[in-house]
This record gives structure tokens, C-alpha cells and sequence, in this order.
């Protein structure tokens, strides 16, 4: 894949697949290096054998809810290509899920450690060397409509995302003197693993019954808005939700009560595509 133009660097966080992965994608073509982390080293050499980028592309098999994952990889960045401007914190599960009164408060922590406490490490280390850079940066973190309504997704989910809405604003504004913008997606329903774990008819009953607009949500476009958040085109948004969701906001979602209907019948723990299993406990009836 050859750059259009030697640029800058972007680190990408749950790169190894679906919406990270689509991303360095983009930054590839637009002429990035770029540093992916995941947990998922099998979706890590999958990346690194389709795209032909070596000189441009590393990847890192790093656990982002951990510090020491965080800082290796911002390192890896500096060290391998001078700096950091664009991080986008990305990696994410569906997490714990079930009936409030049955959900553990180990599964509850672990959801927001992987999708929250990630986004907050993500943004100290890429901002330290973004700061000591000179040169300001961007920073996108992955919401979700889940973080603004009550029917998107299950509970400690949708509390994570919130989470990440509200950083993004407090850091937008902290870190706007140093010229470094944050940001947030929201995806609606995109068609990743995490979302159709292999049923595709699974998406595309939202697409069909509550999704206003007609074309399936991908990765793609996803990583198209990222990529506007990430270059100078959008030098003056910070602190921004960006929903990207097909209109379903506008159309009020209770995607909890059609299509995970089902997850009132059971509770456990969803550890997305890490390469860990999940596990589900059935509720009596
Ligand atoms: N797919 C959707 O419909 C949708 C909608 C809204 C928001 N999102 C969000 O988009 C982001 C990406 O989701 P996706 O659909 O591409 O999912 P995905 O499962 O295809 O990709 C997520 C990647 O993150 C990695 N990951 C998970 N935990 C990690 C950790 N602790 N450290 C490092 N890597 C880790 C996984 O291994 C996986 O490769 C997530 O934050 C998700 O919550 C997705």
C-alpha cells in the first residue's frame, strides 16, 4: 500500500480488527505510520500479513486496560517514528451483561477497565507525548450511542461509554492550550464481530426496523469520520460527539427491549473478540 504522502503517526488501539482496524487502514492510505495495539495477537499477524505496509506499520499484542500496555505503546511509537499525533482509543467489548440484579461487581470492573479506564490512559500518554512533541495532535476516542440513551446497549456498557463522552470533554478543554484536540465517535449498529459475533442477520434486523437510513453501518465509515477528526480539516472541533449511527439517535433506539431481548435471560461476561471466551450463566425462568 503506497503512502500518498509521509506524514505523521497514529497510534490505534483494538486495531487488530473490526472499526481499529479499518482505521490504520485509512491512515495507512493517507499516509501515516502507524502503531496498533490489541489483545488479539492472531488479529494482529492477520494485519500485518494483508497489509503491505512493513515500514510503516507495527504492531504490539498490549493489554490497553493495563498502564504498562498504554506506555509501551506510545513508546513504541516515539521510538519507531518520532512521535504521536493521532490516537485514536478505540479497543472496546460488550462486557457484562444480564439483569442489573444479577450482574458482578468483578465483571462491572472489568468492562470498565477494558472500555473506559483504557480510554483515560490512552489520553495521559499519547498527550504527554504529544505535548513534548510541540506540535499539538489529535486525540479520537470511540463512544457509542450507548453513552447517550437508556435502550443502546447493556448497562455497565452503556455507563463506560458515557464515561468516555464526558473525558473527552474535560480533556478537550484542558488540553486545547497545548493544541492537542480530543474527540468522540458514536457508532449506531456497525457491522463488526463485536456486534454480529457471526450473524449477520443479527445487524441487519436494526438496519431493517430501526435504523432510518437504508445502508448497512461498516467500519469503514467509521474510520472515515476518524480520520476528518484526525486531520487538519477539522482543526477547529474539540470536545465534539460525532454520531455516525444511520440517524437512529433521531429515531430514539430501544435496541435493548428487540434485539438483545435475549440478554435478560441469561448474565455473565462478553470478552468481545480478545480471543477470550465468554461466560454465561442462564438465569432460572
Ligand atoms: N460494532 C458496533 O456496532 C459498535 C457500536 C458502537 C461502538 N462500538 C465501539 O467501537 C469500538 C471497536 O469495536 P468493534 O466493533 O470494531 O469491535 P471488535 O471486537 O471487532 O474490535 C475490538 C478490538 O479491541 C480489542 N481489545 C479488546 N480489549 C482490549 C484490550 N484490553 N487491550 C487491547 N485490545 C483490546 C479486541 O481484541 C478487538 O480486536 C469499541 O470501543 C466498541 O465499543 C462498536
Amino acid at each position: 500500500m503506497p503512502p500518498t504522502e509521509r506524514r505523521s503517526t497514529a497510534v490505534v488501539t483494538g486495531g487488530g480488527g473490526g472499526i481499529g482496524r479499518a482505521a490504520a487502514e485509512r491512515f495507512l492510505r493517507d499516509g501515516y505510520s502507524v502503531v496498533v495495539g490489541d489483545l488479539n495477537p492472531d488479529r494482529g499477524r492477520e494485519l500485518i500479513a494483508e497489509l503491505d505496509a512493513a515500514d510503516r506499520l507495527r504492531f504490539l499484542e498490549v493489554d490497553v486496560s493495563v498502564e504498562s500496555g498504554t506506555e509501551a505503546l506510545i513508546a513504541h511509537a516515539v521510538e519507531s517514528f518520532g512521535g504521536v499525533d493521532v490516537m485514536f482509543n478505540n479497543a472496546g467489548i460488550g462486557g457484562a451483561f444480564g439483569p442489573i440484579t444479577e450482574q458482578s461487581v468483578e465483571e462491572w470492573d472489568a468492562t470498565f477497565a477494558v472500555n473506559m479506564r483504557s480510554v483515560f490512559l490512552g489520553t495521559k500518554h499519547a498527550a504527554r507525548a504529544m505535548i513534548a512533541g510541540g506540535r499539538g495532535g489529535s486525540i479520537v476516542n470511540t463512544a457509542s450511542i450507548a453513552g447517550s440513551t437508556g435502550g443502546g446497549g447493556p448497562q455497565a456498557y452503556s455507563a463506560t461509554k458515557a464515561g468516555v463522552l464526558s473525558l473527552t470533554k474535560t480533556t478537550a478543554v484542558e488540553l486545547a492550550p497545548h493544541r492537542v484536540r480530543v474527540n468522540a465517535v458514536s457508532p449506531g449498529a456497525i457491522y463488526t464481530e463485536l456486534l454480529h459475533r457471526g450473524r449477520p442477520e443479527f445487524t441487519d434486523s436494526w438496519r431493517e426496523q430501526i435504523q432510518p437510513w437504508p445502508d448497512r453501518g461498516t467500519a469503514e465509515a467509521i474510520a472515515d469520520v476518524v480520520a476528518w477528526l484526525a486531520s487538519d480539516e477539522a482543526r477547529f472541533v474539540t470536545g465534539a460527539e460525532v454520531l455516525a449511527d444511520g440517524g437512529v439517535i433521531a429515531a430514539a433506539p430501544r435496541l435493548v427491549d428487540h434485539d438483545l431481548a435475549h440478554l435478560r435471560t441469561m448474565s455473565g461476561m462478553a470478552w468481545g473478540n480478545t480471543g477470550r471466551a465468554a461466560e454465561v450463566r442462564r438465569l432460572p425462568e
